[in-house]
């Protein structure tokens, strides 16, 4: 099956550097390459050592390299989204000022990028897509978009409703019902299929994996747990972890040495609290990695032939988010990895659940069957969150 690998961490740890190196493994496989950037702070090019643009350039046969650039996809690819949405803001009776809140959602822009991306995975033009982020905070709310806009489509046209949450791990388990046709669909519910559909796409752990980068040391590795209950939280599959910029034991240098052993301490941790994760440990080069002599002969050192395969396969079918038919109706449990239980909050509000740790917070939405249904209790301990419904079965169809 074709690939998309996304590759995230916090700033400066060697995202663009890793991605790169993969997207270059891969092609010199033999496989249809292409590397997409949704940073807008763009530096492929710094890294190929040649510009890059908003449309994919050929770097070699088999690899193509992209910078995304939100605003012209949306004015080039998707010119009648914003025109509709903002039309259906009009039809539903949002008044001007309101509208700001719908239109201005932080970052919404980088919605458009997602759709590219699913644009070129549609085009079946490429076995890889492997994209360069943006620092973790910003990319996974990017990664969030899809389910937050399809969840503003409900709360604005309730007509949406009758399409909605067919996608939905639980109405894929236990009901079988098939999206409507496109023809058959309103407007409305035309936009809010596509962010349905982006969220299959994404959250399909057999196309799409979230690989995290970090360097060994204490900001970095604590950022990157909050990153991985956060990419739980919202439903995605990470099946990689690389620890960048490994110092060499060089025993003939005190100031060497030194670091040597503080990353080894983050190393252990890391290996321990990850175990269920492959993990790829990168050295420290005395050099940059600039052009694409650099990055092959990184590739050369850190990729090889027998596991390259492996590199790109999907390596961790975790499944963190299930529901569980109970005797009095249904449970939801969500894998929350490092998460304390104080600070993992549950509130239920009609038709959706609200899961809040930090300053982060999910509302997800609930099939039609739990929607309105009491919530008999939840609970959070040994990493899981566990939401128990009452449902009158008699409703669902099997
Ligand atoms: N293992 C390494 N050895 C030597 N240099 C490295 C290593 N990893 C990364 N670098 C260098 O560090 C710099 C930053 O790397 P990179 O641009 O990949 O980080 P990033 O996480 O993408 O940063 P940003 O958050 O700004 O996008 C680059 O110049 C890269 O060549
Ligand atoms: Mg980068």
């Amino acid at each position: 099956m074709n690939r998309i690998i996304v590759f995230t961490g916090k700033g400066g740890v060697g995202k663009t550097m890793v991605s790169t190196a993969h997207a270059v493994a891969s092609a010199d496989t033999g496989k249809k390459t292409l590397l997409v950037s949704t940073d807008m702070a763009h530096n492929l090019g710094d890294i190929l050592g040649r510009r890059i643009g908003s449309s994919p350039k050929q770097i070699n046969d088999f690899l193509d390299a992209v910078e995304l650039d939100p605003d012209l996809i949306m004015r080039h690819d998707f010119p009648d989204f914003m025109k509709s949405y903002e039309a259906l803001l009009q039809s539903a009776g949002v008044e001007s000022e309101e509208q700001d809140k719908f239109t201005v959602i932080p970052g919404m822009e980088n919605l458009f990028s997602l759709m590219k991306i699913r644009q070129y995975y549609e085009s079946g033009d490429y076995e890889r897509i492997i994209v360069d982020c943006a620092p973790s905070g910003e990319t996974i709310s990017m990664l969030k978009l899809p389910e937050l806009l399809a969840w503003y489509f409900e709360k604005l046209f309730p007509v949406g409703r009758m399409a909605i949450r067919m996608l939905s791990p639980f109405t894929k388990v236990f009901m079988k019902v098939e999206m409507p046709r496109q023809e058959a669909l309103s407007d409305v519910e035309k936009l809010y299929k596509t962010m349905l559909e982006l969220q299959d796409l994404l959250k399909d752990s057999e196309v799409t994996t979230i690989r995290l980068v970090c360097t060994p040391e204490k900001m970095v590795v604590d950022e990157t747990k909050r990153s991985f209950m956060y990419l739980n939280l919202y439903h995605y599959q990470v099946d990689g972890l690389y620890i960048n910029r490994v110092i060499p034991d060089l025993a003939d240098n005190r100031f060497m040495t030194s670091w040597h052993q503080i990353q080894a301490g983050y190393i252990a941790e890391l290996e321990r609290v990850f175990a269920q994760i492959p993990i790829t440990k990168i050295p420290w080069y005395p050099d940059e990695i600039r052009g694409m002599d650099s990055v092959e002969q990184f590739c050369r050192e850190n990729f090889s032939p027998e596991t390259i395969e492996e590199a790109f396969s999907v390596r961790v079918r975790d499944v963190n988010e299930v529901y569980e038919e109970t005797r009095d109706g249904y449970k939801l449990r969500l894998s929350l990895p490092f998460a304390q239980a104080d600070e993992v909050k549950v509130t239920g509000l009609g038709s959706d659940l609200e899961v809040h740790i930090g300053n982060y917070r999910r509302t997800i939405p609930l099939p039609n069957t739990l929607a309105n249904n009491t919530i008999l209790g939840s609970r959070f301990a040994d990493g899981w969150l566990e939401v128990e419904f009452f449902a009158d079965k008699g409703g669902i169809r099997r």
